[in-house]
């Protein structure tokens, strides 16, 4: 069955066991999104946010619940097959940039070009989100030489280089000053809006929120409005 959903989840429930203790991070929840939308999700500490991005990605295994990506139910996947999701359909961006200190901003990009295996070279038309991020004249100076707000553009490029269906973002902006929060947001919208770039970001920060097309509020593992 196809849908024009590029996420369907469907109770999904996660169990973290520490020792003897059980944590209940997401206690049931269902969420469809678009292809094409731009979806914030807001909640308090907690509340199970970064667990879901976790399970969307593949890097951890639900407990109970379905979650189809563009169509493929994840539990059906094989590891080889959930290790390609992670590398070219589901992106992440987090607060800290994890750039590769020692490489320039181009090569922190071409590395992740060149590990989900893709060996065409340079993509031309990435030149052009290059442009759309404001990094193009950046692209030969190290983490160290630039703004906060540069490196997580960076790290964006680095996402979004093998076209990925899906852009998760988990506080992008939680690590930097108001100005450099506004490029941030503003290129993400515009990376949704002129790319047709699906994104989830999880945000603090209600006026980051209103960057999406909705909000959707967790708490206590739930989804409540
Ligand atoms: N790897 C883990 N092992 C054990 N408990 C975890 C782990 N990751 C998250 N948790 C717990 O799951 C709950 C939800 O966490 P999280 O998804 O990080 O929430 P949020 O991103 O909304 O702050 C919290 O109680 C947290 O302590
Ligand atoms: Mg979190």
């Amino acid at each position: 069955m196809s849908s024009s959903h590029v996420i369907r989840i469907e109770k999904l429930r996660k169990v973290y066991r520490v020792g003897k203790v059980q944590v209940e991070a997401l206690r049931g929840v269902d969420l469809l999104v678009e292809r094409g939308e731009f979806v914030s999700i807001v909640g308090p500490s907690g509340s199970g946010k970064s667990t879901l991005f976790h399970i969307v990605g593949g890097l951890t295994p639900p407990t109970s619940g379905t979650v189809i990506v563009e169509d493929r139910d994840l539990a059906r996947m094989s590891d080889a097959e959930r290790t390609r999701l992670r590398k070219t359909r589901v992106a992440f961006v987090f607060q800290k940039f994890n750039l590769l200190p020692t490489l320039s901003a181009a090569d922190n990009i071409a590395i992740a070009r060149h590990l989900s295996g893709n060996r065409n070279g340079a993509d031309p038309q990435f030149r052009d989100v290059l442009e759309m991020l404001g990094i193009a004249n950046r692209l030969h100076h190290r983490p160290s030489e630039l703004s906060g707000g540069e490196q997580q553009r960076v790290a964006i490029a680095r996402a979004i280089v093998n076209h990925p269906a899906i852009l998760l973002a988990d506080e992008p902006t939680g690590n930097l000053d108001t100005t450099n929060s506004q490029l941030v947001l503003s290129v993400l919208r515009d990376l949704n809006q002129r790319l047709g770039q699906t994104i989830l970001m999880i945000t603090h920060n209600p006026e980051a929120a209103a960057f999406g097309h909705r909000t959707v509020h967790m708490r206590d593992g739930r989804i409540v409005a």
